[in-house]
């Protein structure tokens, strides 16, 4: 299948899953009415409407065949940067969308990204904007609105404010783009997420979270330095909150289909992943200004790929859990199978007692951080 029809295939697909009558295509779907020249046909399915451009007229079958829709909001360095690599993966059109205050800054990043498909080679249209209704009917959106900590900053008033954006967030995205998945990256990410799941009242499936991924490939990237390996040929997983409680996984850690406790000696093991724990701060004192962006919009894309070309792939998320692992209506970071309906199943494996203990302990600290939001907003 080509991939510009993914976007309205995976749109009908979750409509169905979800049992609703799903219409055909008509004349009135939206397409840039810069290209249009006139409709013809009937829209119906094989239906063709006639475009035209500076380039001539040119033939599209019908709406099914337009491409996956994708907005990332907040256009800071995790939201630009996401948006870069979606593009240049040619995942699907991209709006990037910040606040009134921001000026015409989403429009310069994404005009300055559209200047970068002649020579990366993709085609999409890329959006800089304030207005949602630029926004409608996304078929993902990202969330990395929000503001770092900030020197005096207590972790509380960063809790505070950033709830607060994502609530303001999440109204939106649930009136102008009721069908989508939701990933959320704003910190404190096991908060924000069950923020956007209350504030959207979306199931559950369709709003999910941004961490484990990016977690994962940091503990990769440290595995592949300490062994002089392929990053291709780490394979691993993380789980529990983005934070200082993330559970190190060794027995799904491996490299070639090595077992890494084979490769690895247990104390040196434990400062990798002391140090994977400690990732983002490390970024962070070496950046003096912000936080990291490339791992992290990498990270991003990679799960917006997954949805829009439904590729089922199995990573770990912050997803909601109800009796999954006993954790009791949190997210939490577990493997998923990520595809077009988002989190299509939660992914449970027997987990050693360590593992059990350390996985309680950060559904505890998830728990606490929910608290804590629960009593600021
Ligand atoms: P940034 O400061 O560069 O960008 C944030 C953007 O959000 C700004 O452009 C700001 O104007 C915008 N914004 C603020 N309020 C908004 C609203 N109501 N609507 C739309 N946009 C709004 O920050 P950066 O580095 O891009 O980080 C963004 C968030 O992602 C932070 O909360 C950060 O902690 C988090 N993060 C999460 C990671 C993860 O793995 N989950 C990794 C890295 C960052
Ligand atoms: C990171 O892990 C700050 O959450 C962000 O880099």
């Amino acid at each position: 299948m080509k991939k510009g029809s993914e976007g309205r295939e995976n749109e009908t697909k979750r409509a169905r899953s979800k049992g609703q009558t799903v219409a055909k295509p008509s004349s009135d779907v939206q397409v840039d009415p810069v290209t249009i020249e006139a409709p013809c046909g009937q829209g119906g399915s094989g239906g063709y409407f006639k475009c035209g451009n500076s380039n001539g007229p040119r033939l599209w079958r019908n709406e099914s065949m337009r491409r996956a829709k994708i907005t990332v909001i907040g256009a800071g360095n995790v939201g630009a940067t996401t948006a870069h690599w979606c593009a240049a993966a040619e995942l699907g059109d991209i709006v990037l969308l910040d606040i009134p205050q921001a000026g015409d800054m989403p429009k310069g990043k994404a005009l300055d990204l559209m200047q970068a498909s002649p020579i990366f080679g993709f085609d999409a249209q890329i959006t800089g904007t304030s207005d949602y209704a630029d926004s409608a009917n996304s078929d993902v959106v990202v969330i990395t609105a929000g503001i770092p900590r900030k020197p005096g900053m207590s972790r509380d008033d960063l809790l505070a404010t950033n709830a607060k954006i994502m609530g303001s967030v999440c109204e939106e995205v649930k009136k102008h783009s009721p069908d989508a998945v939701v990933i959320v990256v704003s910190n404190p990410l096991d908060a924000m997420v069950q923020r956007a799941l209350q504030v959207t009242g979306f199931p559950p499936q369709r709003v999910l979270g941004q961490a484990g991924v990016l977690d994962t490939a940091r503990y990769r990237t440290f595995l592949a330095m300490e062994l002089g390996v392929s990053i291709e040929d780490i394979s691993a997983l993380l789980m529990g909150g983005h934070g200082d409680t993330m559970v190190p996984m060794p027995s799904c850690t491996t490299v070639g289909g090595i077992p890494v406790t084979q490769l690895i000696k247990p104390e040196r093991l434990e400062e990798i992943v002391d140090r994977t724990r400690k990732g983002g701060a490390e970024i962070v004192g070496l950046l003096k200004t912000g936080s990291a962006y490339y791992a992290p919009a990498a990270a991003s894309a990679q799960m917006v790929e997954a949805v829009v070309r439904d590729k089922k792939r199995l990573l770990p998320c912050a997803a909601y859990c109800d009796k999954e692992y006993g954790v009791g209506g949190y997210y939490v970071g577990v493997p998923v199978i990520l595809g077009t309906g988002g989190v299509e199943r939660i992914v449970e494996i027997d987990l050693t007692e360590k593992e059990t203990a350390a996985f309680a302990n950060s559904v505890e600290a998830v728990k606490e951080l929910v608290a804590s939001m629960a009593k600021l907003v």
